[in-house]
């Protein structure tokens, strides 16, 4: 008899019903399916796998120096050895976080004069880093954003923005962001869009970096962009994850965020320390709304609290110490900048060899969008065919989007990968 997954469960729970039926032994979870592997993560694994020598992760969004090796930056060693020294106590934090971190991570977004700050127009929280700061933010805007209950989206977008606001109950909707023509932003595309978008939408931003594509607006459109999304009364949620990344500069990182403050908006920030201080497993991140005034921004703290108590009661206490630290301390700032610096203009030097590689093994493809994106990653435009032929063929391993991570390749390796990349392209 054949049964539908639904009836197998029913009856694996309770095999008493239909003994005949049920011969072997029942499970609680005999009818829960395999899920797919996660589309980044899971390339990650069959790179574990492989046992080519040449082999290249490009799939996870993870900085690595120039011997492809995992790089904890020489500042927040150095801000870990002043916590050990103090030998503090592990107490739990407030449902808010760490209040000295919480400062810090706006005064950063928003620079350190900003009249929102000021003005204690702020409501900011410590997250679990860019993604836990998102969930707070969506949990938050699904209960009380007054507007249509979705989000608009940039096409594409970080893959785990979709799942996230599903996760609340919001549709998610997009706006055309990257033309695959030219490999670059589509700006006409994203402003026709957005002028389209009904009146107190939500819209999701991407600070700088780009992720997945590398391609950001610059300046003059961010400018008008503001302009377009205050016409149509739209609240901007802005996610940060790669302040400092982009330029190695981190005031230039926050131009769109403070340019939007500046233009009036009242805008929800998701912040991360994972990449632009290295701190991935630490989990340090911040989830901040500006609001109209501070009564109201007392109102809102208190329900964003209500929301994180049951979630994961408090955050974590180590990441959020260094981040501290680290912003609080001029000297240890000083070599955090210079850390950020370093780590932005060797992803820039990758990009400009394996563009001058690619010409070498005589590509005539136009690669000049390698150069051109920004942040950690490129979206080279190779096709999945392409893509399937490079991790078979070559051990590169990327996303089946055609998306690298720049802060994978070393010296060492970037002229095979150059020529991988011919040989898949030609
Ligand atoms: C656009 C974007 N947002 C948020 C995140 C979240 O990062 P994390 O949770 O590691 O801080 C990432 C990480 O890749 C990202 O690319």
């Amino acid at each position: 008899m054949a049964l539908s997954g639904t009836n197998r469960m029913a009856l694996t729970r309770c095999p008493r019903l239909l003994p005949n039926v049920c011969s072997r032994a029942s499970s609680w979870w005999s009818g829960v399916e395999m899920g797919p592997p996660d589309a980044i993560l899971g390339v990650t694994e069959a790179f574990k796998r492989d046992s080519n020598p040449k082999k290249m992760n490009l799939g996870v969004g993870a900085y690595r120096d120039d011997n492809g090796k995992p790089f904890v930056l020489p500042s927040v060693r150095k801000a870990e050895e002043l916590l050990v020294s103090q030998k503090l106590d592990k107490e739990y934090l407030p449902i808010s976080g760490n209040a000295e971190f919480c400062k810090e991570a706006i005064k950063l977004a928003l620079g350190d004069d900003n009249p929102a700050l000021a003005d204690g127009l702020n409501v900011t929280v410590q997250a679990i880093s860019g993604t836990g700061a998102l969930r707070v933010g969506s949990a938050f805007l699904s209960k009380f954003f007054p507007g249509p209950k979705n989000v608009w989206l940039p096409a594409p977008t970080w893959g785990n923005h979709v799942p996230i606001f599903k996760h609340v109950n919001m549709d998610v909707q997009q706006y055309r962001y990257y033309d695959p023509k030219t490999c670059g932003f589509n700006f006409s595309g994203a402003l026709e869009d957005i002028a389209k978008i009904p009146k107190g939408s939500l819209i999701m931003l991407h600070a700088c970096a780009h992720n997945p594509t590398g391609v950001d607006p610059k300046p003059e459109q961010w400018d008008e962009m503001s302009k377009v999304i205050k016409e149509r009364e739209l609240l901007p949620f802005f996610d940060m994850a790669y302040q400092g990344f982009a330029s190695g500069d981190v005031a230039r990182d926050a131009y769109a965020v403070r340019k939007f403050l500046e233009d009036g908006h009242k805008i929800c920030l998701s912040q991360s320390f994972s990449k632009n201080m290295g701190l991935y497993g630490e989990r340090a991140g911040a989830f901040s709304i500006i609001c109209q005034d501070k009564d109201e921004a007392a109102r809102v703290l208190s329900q964003v609290k209500i929301l994180i108590r049951p979630m994961y009661s408090n955050p974590p206490l180590h990441g959020s110490r260094i981040v501290a630290a680290i912003l609080t301390n001029p000297e240890l700032r000083a070599i955090w900048l210079n850390d950020v610096k370093g780590m932005a203009d060797r992803i820039i030097s990758m990009r400009t060899k394996l563009k001058a590689n690619l010409a070498k093994e005589g590509s005539v493809k136009d690669w000049s969008h390698i150069t051109e994106q920004i942040g950690m990653f490129c979206f080279t435009g190779m096709t999945p065919d392409q893509v399937d032929k490079l991790t078979s063929e070559f051990s590169v391993y990327l996303t089946k989007d055609g998306r690298i991570s720049v802060a994978g390749i070393a010296s060492t390796n970037v002229d095979y990968l150059a020529h991988a990349m011919h040989q898949v392209t030609k």
